[in-house]
């Protein structure tokens, strides 16, 4: 989900770089705009350092750089990116600008250019802030749905004191965040998930596995976070980029996976057990590479940890587990018998076997299958809208008493 930061020019400019780290820590990737007066507060580079993306100061790529139909066209590609755009802080001068639909920077033309919703935080003097020009430029925009989240009241850096503050950061990226439509239902749980497969090592350059990528249990975090949980997650090794804000904990083996979700339960309210833990491991594991002159008549395996089972024997009262179940054969059957003997609050059953779900596709075919015997059957969907409709489950659950 993409994000347009504006900054404009005022003393609270070096707050948006606040503002920056908590959408960010939110999952959201921002594109931070400055007018030129912003950039006489803070350097772009600030911003470009934090946000890992070129800031945008100037139409048609800026002074002395050569304008070229990317630059030219740039605020429009912005424009569709974004799905909202927040002006922190917003001066007078920009208030008035936007009530008027004058357009002559970056900053500007993009609000008139793009169709996402805006929000602006408007900070300035006191006496500008109460100024009739502006209180009519702030209702033009009220009227015109854009969200104003309303300066706080306090000692201003041009020692006055009254209204005209920027509200705090968090009230700012709440407005976001409500905007965009981002729920905040998991604020009180501490979700522990794990993903990916395991390896179990048979020589120092072979090991066993499986064939899950991980996408479950890290749309399952960032779908987590996003929605307010502190998210801890434990994964198997994968090539997938970490949820941002999430605490990441690699492991490889079982025996490690165990380990380190056992150290974490403690601190969890609601545990989601996405990965594909190997369930045996070879019984030796030889350090040095098993020479093929030496041959391999047999592997002996043994069983690895069941950290699923484990876990739900010292679970505490209210904690959640949510397993999963992937299967190719009497799938509900299967899934709905690990439910029982696991004493689990709601499994995940899919088929592996069919096309679109499982181990390395981007989609899966659930069902949810609940102790009282109800069964969800959710259609074909992306493993993000899979992990949102597990999620919303953990809500109804703790709603329910859970
Ligand atoms: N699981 C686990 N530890 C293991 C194996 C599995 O915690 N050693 C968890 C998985 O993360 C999943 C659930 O148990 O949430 C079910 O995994 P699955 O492999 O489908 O089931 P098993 O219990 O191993 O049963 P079976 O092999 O008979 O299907």
């Amino acid at each position: 989900m993409r994000v347009a930061l504006g900054v404009t020019g005022g003393i609270a400019a070096y707050k948006a770089a606040e503002l920056l780290r908590v959408l960010q820590e939110k999952g959201l990737e921002v594109q931070v705009v400055m007018t030129r007066h912003a950039c006489e507060f803070v350097r772009p580079l600030t911003f470009a350092a934090l946000s890992g993306r070129k800031v945008i100061t100037e139409m048609f790529g800026g002074a002395g750089g050569e304008a070229n139909v990317e630059s030219a066209i740039e605020h429009i590609a912005v424009a569709q990116a974004i799905e909202a755009l927040v002006i922190a802080p917003a001066t007078a001068n920009t208030l008035a600008k936007l009530a008027h639909g004058i357009a002559d920077d970056f900053l500007t033309t993009l609000a008139v250019a793009t169709k996402a919703p805006l929000i602006v935080a408007p900070a300035m003097n006191v006496n500008m802030w109460e100024h009739e020009t502006t209180r009519q430029n702030v209702e033009t925009l009220r009227a015109r749905k854009v969200r104003v989240v309303e300066p706080d009241e306090g000692y201003l850096a041009c020692g006055m004191t009254g209204a005209g503050r920027l509200a705090s950061v968090e009230a700012v990226a709440q407005a976001v965040f409500e905007v965009l439509g981002l729920r905040e239902d998991l604020k009180a749980e501490t979700l522990l998930v794990t993903a990916g497969p395991t390896e179990e090592p048979l020589d120092a350059v072979r090991y066993l596995s499986n064939r899950s990528s991980g996408k479950m249990g890290y749309a399952l975090a960032k779908a987590g976070r996003r929605r307010g949980a502190r998210v801890i997650l434990v994964s198997g090794p994968t090539s997938l980029e970490p949820p941002a804000g999430v605490t990441l904990e690699r492991v490889r083996t079982a025996e490690e996976m165990a380990g380190a979700v056992v150290a974490n339960l403690d601190a969890a309210t609601a545990v989601v057990m996405a990965a594909a833990v190997a369930d045996f491991r070879p019984a030796e594991t030889r350090a040095r590479k098993i020479k093929k002159r030496d041959g391999l008549q047999q592997l002996r395996l043994e069983p690895t940890r069941d950290i699923l089972g484990e876990i739900v024997k010292h679970r505490r009262p209210g904690q959640l587990v949510v397993g999963f179940a992937a299967e190719t054969d009497h799938v509900l059957e299967n899934a709905a018998q690990k439910l029982r003997a696991k004493r689990l609050d709601l499994i995940v059953a899919n088929d592996v076997t069919q096309e679109g779900a499982g181990f390395d596709a981007d989609t899966n075919i659930a069902t949810l299958v609940f102790p009282d015997g109800r069964q969800k059957a959710l259609g074909k969907m992306a493993k993000f809208d899979v992990a949102q409709r597990i999620l919303d489950e953990v809500v109804a659950l703790r709603q329910a008493g859970g």
